[in-house]
């Protein structure tokens, strides 16, 4: 990621001139061998000067490549500019319409869960929900039948899915928004969900590339005496950044993604969306990457470096954000300081996706009610009609649910973590007397958008079936899980379902309220706990928020059979896990619009369990104070504009990584679930490689560089299979993960590498007494260390330890073999 200019000398010139980029994508050896981490190493990244933008080929995309380059030679100086700048209009980012060459523009809408300004349309689960299910079928269906809503809702371009975050921090506020902190489990989900999307015939955006691991200071702000204080900088290693943030991108990449979108944040102190070593370097030299780079909003900070630097289209471009591209870009390009090369090249890169999936044949027009909803946020049609000609369909409103309630209901319910299950609890066991307790357990108060409206966010009544923020979504309807409940116990003689929704109330001393419910004695307490998180700001707190802990002890002094289900953004600390009185504990995090139906499913046992905790939950928040956000209020006050630095000291061990490489106890640990039923696996691994002439070389063979990177990082070399068997009562799904110990790098000084870390895993769903034998796929860059020196995947040499079990600290079978010897 940096420079180190002392470090040039040492480059040989035969490296240099065999892989271009090793010159450009040289980091500091300090740096990456050190464990004393030394922050000044990270004062320089690369300019564009020093890693110029190269220009698209096409690769992957020929034919679609050849039309935009014949779209491109069409269009005056003013019509290019035009298209790699947003304009008002009725998306949330626009590109205009240019009617002589029958080009209807570009309508680009959140989200990563669904159209957050669609009428009709369906709220799906969150990024960190598909995490937990650890089902890449699921990850695609949610992006295929997300893609249908936003075609038929003409827009072409969906702004998910996330993998920045990765999570490095439990309290990154938009780590719901993403899948999990382990790279291996978000690569696999964020490329299939692409792969959905895309086939659907609608661009997927990656997003946020890159570090953008907090949401405190990740735009500029201004201090009282008008100094502007730049952006937090994620200061990472060059190494960490290839096995952990870069991981997942670079498999998106490799899955055709049209878009990436860059970052609001500094990158070892350059803008995310000027960073040349980033755009240029990584995604656009070494990945392949040949799609645009397309900006968050406001997090373009240049016109002629970012463009040179590897921006291909500013959004939103509008004049309410300073506005680098327009007029100045064309001024840019008459003065030279921006090549009409690189113009065309910005252009082909925005027109290849759009041929390659085919929107220039019968694309829908826009639903008219998405300019309704977008004038409540960002452009008001009078900002635009009459300047472009978007085309709108006849009708608003369209419906375009299809029946995608019925897979966000059964995949939410699948995808609910069960934690503690005592004497089998649950499922529940057709309670006649159910008490309910809890302000997520209701519907909501405050309309249908948990983050438009203000004073919505963190609000206190109603199910938490989303975060808040540009990845929320508005629900069409949502099922809380007291209306769930009531319809599930039903209307019969003796039945009674009797609720306290208000936390505050549940918590009054000597509580009426609770003294109220007739009986008391309830065959089974659900407490129903929330955990809001929403972009723009950080968790402060992983404890449940409303005094969930405080209404979770209470009920549970004098309710022998509680049952607490979280609808949590991520990680919550429960200090209660162990109470005697708590029976079951679900984590359903955020299920979408079907909250209530899934729960109830989980409940009462119609839907076996089989989510797996996507990351780790300690004992105490404090265990996480390893990564920390940045923030302070001597930051808050400072006059210094490069003050917000982030280190990312703790390199490659975050969460699980961290906990097993200090051998920490924690409450529930990565990978780990409960079913309904049980599994057992064979202690026996069967090893087998796949190489045909039986040598394989510690780097990749050199090749030409394919959207991914050298093709043979994917290559299969090894394969390893366990056998699973249902042991149990009823049908269920495991989850058997493969965790690897790479032997230690020769390059590693002193890097700490993580051990055990994650490989593969599957999603198994057997009859009772049913077995199977799972395989896992190992492909090279899998069996690699990322070596700054060579900056190349480099398989070690040495003994790989496998394991694979049903959790990260449950391994039940084990293996070693050797690639090179
Ligand atoms: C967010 C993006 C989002 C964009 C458009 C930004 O603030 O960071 O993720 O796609 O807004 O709403």
């Amino acid at each position: 990621m940096l420079l180190a200019p002392n470090l040039l000398d040492q480059v040989n010139s035969e490296m240099v001139l065999s892989k271009p980029s090793a010159l450009v994508a040289l980091v500091s050896l300090s740096i990456t061998n050190s464990l004393a981490w030394n922050h000044d190493d990270y004062l320089h990244s690369p300019t564009a000067d020093e890693i110029p933008h190269p220009s698209a080929d096409g690769r992957g995309w020929e034919e679609a490549f050849g039309l935009a380059s014949d779209f491109v030679s069409e269009l005056t100086l003013g019509e290019k500019v035009l298209m790699v700048s947003g304009v008002h209009g009725p998306c949330v980012g626009n590109i205009a319409p240019i009617p002589r060459l029958n080009f209807t523009g570009l309508c680009i809408q959140n989200g990563p869960l669904g159209l957050e300004q669609g009428s009709y349309s369906s709220v799906f689960p969150a990024g960190v929900s598909i995490a937990a299910s650890w089902d890449k079928d699921v990850a695609y269906e949610r992006g295929s039948q997300m893609a249908a809503e936003f075609k038929a809702k003409g827009a072409h371009v969906l702004l998910g899915p996330v993998a920045g975050p990765l999570g490095r921090s439990p309290l990154g506020g938009r780590n719901f928004e993403g899948f999990s902190p382990d790279p291996y489990l978000t690569g696999e989900l964020f490329t299939q969900t692409i792969e959905g999307i895309q086939d659907g015939g609608v661009q997927a955006c990656a997003k946020h590339f890159i570090g953008n691991e907090q949401e405190t200071q990740r735009q500029p702000s201004e201090n009282e005496d008008g100094t502007k204080i730049d952006s937090v900088s994620s200061n990472i290693d060059d190494r960490t950044m290839h096995e952990l943030y870069l991981w997942p991108f670079q498999q998106a990449v490799r899955a055709g993604v049209g878009s990436v979108m860059c970052s609001y944040n500094r990158l070892n102190q350059t803008y995310g969306c000027q960073n040349s070593k980033a755009l240029n370097g990584i995604l656009k030299i070494d990945f392949g990457f040949q799609g645009y780079v397309m900006s968050d909003w406001g997090a373009t900070h240049s016109g002629v470096t970012a463009v040179n630097s590897g921006e291909d289209m500013d959004m939103p471009g509008t004049p309410d954000y300073p506005l680098f591209f327009h007029q100045n870009l064309t001024n840019a390009v008459n003065n030279g300081s921006v090549s009409s090369d690189r113009l065309d090249d910005m252009l082909r890169r925005v027109m290849a996706p759009y041929f390659h999936l085919k929107q220039d044949q019968d694309f829908p027009p826009i639903d008219p009610s998405m300019k309704e909803l977008n004038s409540v946020l960002f452009s008001t049609p009078d900002e635009y009609e009459g300047q472009f000609n978007y085309t709108f369909g006849a009708e608003p409103n369209i419906d375009v649910r299809g029946n995608h309630g019925a897979s966000i209901r059964r995949s939410a319910a699948e995808a609910t973590v069960l934690l503690k299950n005592k004497h089998g609890a649950l499922p529940l066991k057709d309670p006649k007397r159910v008490a309910v307790f809890g302000n997520d357990a209701g519907d909501f108060t405050n309309g249908m958008s948990v983050w438009w409206f203000n004073g919505v966010g963190n609000y206190e009544y109603g199910v938490m079936a989303t975060g808040g923020g540009s990845g929320s979504g508005l629900f069409s309807y949502a099922v809380s899980p007291l209306d769930a409940i009531k319809l599930r116990v039903g209307y019969t003689k003796d039945a009674l379902v009797q609720y306290v929704l208000n936390n505050t109330a549940i918590l009054e001393e000597d509580s009426p309220y609770l003294k109220a419910l007739v009986p008391w004695s309830s065959d089974v307490c659900l407490v129903f706990l929330k955990s809001w998180a929403t972009e723009s700001e950080d968790r402060t707190t992983l404890a449940s928020d409303w005094n969930g802990d405080e209404v979770v002890e209470k009920i549970a002094s004098t309710c022998a059979n509680t049952v607490v289900v979280l609808h949590s953004a991520g990680v919550n600390t429960m200090p209660w896990a162990d109470h005697p009185n708590v029976t079951a504990i679900l984590a359903a995090h955020l299920p979408g619009q079907e909250a209530g139906n899934s729960i109830v499913d989980v409940l009462w046992g119609d839907v076996n369990p089989s989510g797996r905790l996507p990351y780790t939950i300690a004992k105490n928040e404090w265990d996480y104070d390893f990564a920390p956000i940045t923030n302070s209020t001597e930051l808050l006050k400072t006059n210094d504009p490069t003050a917000w630095q982030s280190d990312f000291k703790e390199g490659a061990l975050i969460d699980y990584r961290h906990f097993n490489h200090y051998n920490k106890s924690v409450q529930y640990e990565f990978g780990y679930g409960l079913s309904y039923t049980t599994f057992n696996m064979s202690r026996k691994l069967t090893i087998t490689p796949l190489s045909t002439n039986g040598t394989i070389s510690p780097f990749p063979p050199s090749a030409p560089i394919a959207p991914g990177g050298n093709p043979s990082l994917w290559d299969t070399l090894y394969e390893i299979q366990a056998t699973v068997q249902n042991t149990g009562e009823v049908a269920g799904a495991a989850v058997p993960q493969l965790y690897l110990t790479l032997p230690p790098h020769e390059n590693q000084g002193e890097y700490v590498e993580a051990t055990n870390i994650l490989r593969g895993f599957e999603k198994v769903r057997l009859d009772p007494g049913g077995s199977k034998t799972v395989t896992f796929a190992l492909n090279r860059r899998d069996l690699s260390h990322w070596d700054v020196i060579n900056q190349e995947w480099t398989i070690p040499q040495g003994e790989v330890k496998a394991s694979v079990g049903f959790s990260s600290r449950d391994l039940r079978a084990r293996g070693t073999f050797t690639v090179i010897p």
